[in-house]
Formats: structure tokens, C-alpha cells, sequence
């Protein structure tokens, strides 16, 4: 089972980064060989909608340190995405690799609702943190980027959402997400791939 891991936050041992590494310890051996992206120290630039990937090619055709996290998406069966909530929205560094998602939708997907590129099966986990401690606050935010996943092509969509992440609370939000990592990580074994 091939996993990759992206860390949205600048603060790779923050809330993202240890609930990552929390679900990778529940996926053993799996979570073991897992290849790990931070997002902060690398150089790339968003969506230059160049339209390449709905005319001339199926892949995005920038090349930046973006190319081979968006390759590894594509040859993964697990994709642990983690962002936190800045001013409302995902944060800068996640939403530069969300907008080249635009690659992995096909030409015809206004029209057609199986037009996602990734190959059937892939999971995604998407690890949403905020420091505001209202879920329902945030929630259509969870709500729009799983949208956005399903439409790429990903299979399931596995959303965690922790909220009141401030400083001081890892340990608490990290019990609360306790039960649903579980139910995650069962998801994911329960669909291993042969
Ligand atoms: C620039 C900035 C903006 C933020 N904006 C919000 C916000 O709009 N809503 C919110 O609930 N939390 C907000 N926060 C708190 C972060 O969501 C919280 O610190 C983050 O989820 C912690 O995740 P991390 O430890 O993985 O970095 C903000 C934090 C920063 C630094």
C-alpha cells in the first residue's frame, strides 16, 4: 500500500503534523514506509491556467517542487493531506497544491461527472485544523474541497476535522481525534489493496 503524506502547516510538529503522524503509527508497517511532503520550505507557484492539462497533456506542465507530490498522488493508494484553517480558508501552502488538482480533472468535467484522472480505489485523508472550536463554523469548507477531491477522482474522502487547536491543547485534541483516527485508519486497512 503505497501512502503519501503532505503537511500543509509551516509548523510540521503542530496539530497537522501529529495527527499525521498518530494515524500513521495506527497504519504499521504501511504508515512505516510512508513518503512524508512538507509543503512550506518548497518553491512552486499555483495554477497558471495555462489550460495545458485540458488540451495538450494530462499531467500539469509546470515543473516545480510540486511535479513529484503530484506524480506520488497519482501512483498512491493513500494520500494524507493535512492544512490548517488561515482567515476562513486552507492555508496559502495547501490551497498552491489544491489549484494544481486542476490537473487531475479531464477535459470534459464541467459535463461529465466521472471525468476525475486518478485511477478508482485512491483514498483521501484530509486533515483540516482550526484554532476556532465551533466544528460547524468551518465545516463548509470541509464540505467544498471534499467536492473537489471527488470530482479529481478519489474513491472516499476521509475527512478530520480539529477544532480549537491553540497552543496549549495538542494533548486534548489529540484524545478527541483518537476514536475517528481509529475509524480511518479501519477504513483503510478494510480496503487494502491485494
Ligand atoms: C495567519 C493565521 C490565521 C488563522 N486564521 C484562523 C481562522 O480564520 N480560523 C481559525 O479557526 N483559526 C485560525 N488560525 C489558527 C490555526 O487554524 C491553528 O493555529 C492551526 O490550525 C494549527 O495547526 P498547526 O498546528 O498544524 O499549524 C489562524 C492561524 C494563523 C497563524
Amino acid at each position: 500500500m503505497k501512502i503519501t503524506v503532505i503537511l500543509g502547516s509551516p509548523r510540521p510538529q503542530g496539530f497537522g503534523g501529529r495527527i499525521e503522524k498518530s494515524l500513521l503509527g495506527l497504519l504499521g508497517e504501511a504508515g512505516r514506509k510512508a513518503k512524508t511532503y512538507e509543503l512550506n520550505p518548497l518553491t512552486y507557484r499555483g495554477c497558471q491556467a495555462c489550460m495545458s492539462c485540458k488540451t495538450s497533456a494530462d499531467v500539469c506542465v509546470q515543473k516545480d517542487d510540486l511535479t513529484p507530490i503530484l506524480e506520488d498522488i497519482r501512483a498512491s493508494d493513500v494520500v494524507i493531506l493535512s492544512a490548517p484553517i488561515y482567515m476562513g480558508e486552507v492555508n496559502a501552502q495547501a490551497k498552491g497544491l489544491l489549484d494544481r488538482f486542476y490537473s487531475y480533472l479531464g477535459p470534459d468535467f464541467r459535463t461529465n461527472p466521472q471525468s476525475g484522472r486518478l485511477a478508482p480505489g485512491k483514498k483521501m485523508v484530509f486533515i483540516m485544523t482550526q484554532g476556532n472550536p465551533d466544528e460547524p463554523t468551518y465545516a463548509a469548507v470541509l464540505a467544498r474541497h471534499k467536492r473537489t477531491f471527488d470530482m479529481c477522482g478519489f474513491t472516499d474522502v476521509l475527512p478530520v476535522q480539529i477544532c480549537g487547536a491553540r497552543p496549549g491543547s495538542e494533548t486534548e485534541a489529540g484524545k478527541k481525534a483518537a476514536t475517528r483516527l481509529a475509524d480511518v485508519a479501519k477504513a483503510i486497512f478494510d480496503s487494502r489493496p491485494e
